[in-house]
């Protein structure tokens, strides 16, 4: 299995391109069960979780390609794939393929709307908490879909087809939201959303389903009204910067000190994460080419924080803004409102020297710690790029293991990161 080692202390100075968002590619790329005609995605990110996408759709009768690279495209220019559902010949989403990757279990509202049947695995428990399935089933519900629970899988069936209707999230949702969109683009008549997510994914799935011939108005507010169009056509579309792999990178940078331009990154879509930076002592700037992240010399100022849906903090940035917090000069409180659970990086942070206490869904981080190399591994995503993001602070050197967690969502992340000066290098294969 291959680790990350990095040799704590260099500043960050240069240019990081941004990728696509994954949590924009997911749905998009199951968005393409939607119709006959081909889908075409450009900058999608190279990640492990893209192929695997690729692997579970291609089970649904998906015929999926890479393009080739074009001239002038580097490396980290993201790829262009096409998806066909010309044919769906399998309505069944198994255990093996979605308890590896949560959001597959949304290719149930496509297949209902195609061909008014779908059988899924429920995805189960995950390392940042048990994140049930009911408000997704809740929504399809309203829609006409009949669901029973059997063996482990939601097997739904929409014997009338589905049915426009009024969907009231109890929570807000972005899986839910997704769902009850891509459910309802091709339902009789009218669906209202309300307390719909307003994250910048759902308006760009939104904006995709538009092309393909989808009728939506309101996305990116609470309140989302689609009317139904009997099918969809094919359509080009680009996939959004990433605002998760822009926040990691401007806070590695804000620990560290240095000067980044985060390429094609955009402050609009993480506003209440920047600002939380600004508080901090960072200065940030929106260029023609980017955001523009600089911290020289002066300390880490201390900022609370509490993870909201969009547009507040983003819980996908509360480790990695975590790891900030242990060099404040004062305590930092982060609350997580989002996931229950989500707080596995704190006992490997205090392997680095952290001291970070824990009661219920708040955290209180003791700043002024000098943080020292040491082996560590996480059990998420977001946890694992925080153990990096506070090595590169570090004193000597640190590995990371379980890398293959960093690798179904930061695309590079080692070359990128390397580009600016870190001090960071793939070591693959066991010890
Ligand atoms: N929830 C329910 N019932 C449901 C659905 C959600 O109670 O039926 C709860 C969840 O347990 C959670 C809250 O509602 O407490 C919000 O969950 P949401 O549905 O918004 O999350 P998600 O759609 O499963 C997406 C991202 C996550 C991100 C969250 C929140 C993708 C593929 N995943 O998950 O991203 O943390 O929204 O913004 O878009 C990541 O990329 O590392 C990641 C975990």
């Amino acid at each position: 299995m291959d680790r990350i080692r990095i040799g704590g202390g260099r500043i960050l100075t240069g240019a990081i391109p941004i990728s696509g968002a994954k949590n924009a590619a997911l749905p998009l790329m199951i968005a393409s069960l939607l119709t006959r005609e081909t889908l075409t995605l450009h900058n999608v990110p190279r990640l492990s979780d893209v192929r695997l996408l690729m692997r579970i759709l291609g089970n649904h009768g998906i015929d999926a390609a890479i393009s080739g690279k074009r001239i002038g495209q580097s490396e980290e220019s993201g790829e262009t794939i096409t998806l066909c559902a010309r044919d769906i010949v399998d309505t069944t989403a198994p255990y093996e393929l979605v308890s590896r990757m949560r959001a597959s279990f949304w290719v149930i509202a496509p297949l209902l709307a195609r061909m008014g049947e779908a059988r899924v695995s429920l995805p189960g428990g995950c390392a940042i908490g048990t994140r049930p399935v009911d408000l997704l089933l809740m929504a399809l519900e309203k829609l006409g879909v009949e669901i029973e629970i059997d063996g482990g899988y939601a097997v739904a069936r929409a014997p009338k087809g589905l049915i426009g209707g009024e969907i009231d999230f109890p929570k807000v949702t972005v899986g839910g939201t997704h769902v009850a969109l891509m459910a309802a683009v091709m339902a009789k008549g009218e669906t209202t959303i309300i307390n719909a997510a307003r994250e910048p994914e759902i308006v760009d799935l939104a904006e995709c389903l538009t092309k393909m011939g989808a009728k939506i108005e309101g996305a990116g507010t609470e309140r989302i009204v689609i009317e139904g169009v009997p099918r969809l056509d094919g359509a080009h579309h680009h996939v959004l910067p990433d605002r998760i792999e822009t926040g990691t990178y401007a806070m590695a940078v804000a620990m560290t000190g240095g000067d980044v331009l985060l390429e094609g990154a955009r402050r609009d879509l993480l506003d209440s994460a920047l600002a939380a930076l600004e508080g901090t002592g960072a200065h940030i700037a929106q260029e023609e080419a980017g955001l523009r992240i600089k911290r020289n010399g002066g300390g880490i100022l201390p900022v609370d924080i509490t993870t909201e849906p969009f547009p507040g903090f983003p819980t996908d940035l509360q480790a990695q803004f975590m790891a900030l917090m242990t060099r404040a000069e004062g305590n930092s409180r982060i609350h997580e409102t989002i996931f229950e659970n989500r707080f596995m990086h704190v006992q490997e942070l205090a392997r680095l020297g952290a001291k970070i206490s824990l009661d219920g869904d708040v955290a209180v981080v003791e700043g002024r710690r000098k943080l020292k190399g040491a082996q560590v591994m996480a059990t998420d995503l977001r946890a694992s790029v925080s153990l990096v993001i506070a090595g590169l602070a570090a004193q000597g050197e640190t590995v990371v293991n379980r890398v293959y967690h960093l690798d179904r969502g930061f695309e590079a992340l080692e070359k990128k990161l390397a580009r600016c000066g870190a001090d960071i290098e793939r070591l693959s294969g066991e010890k």
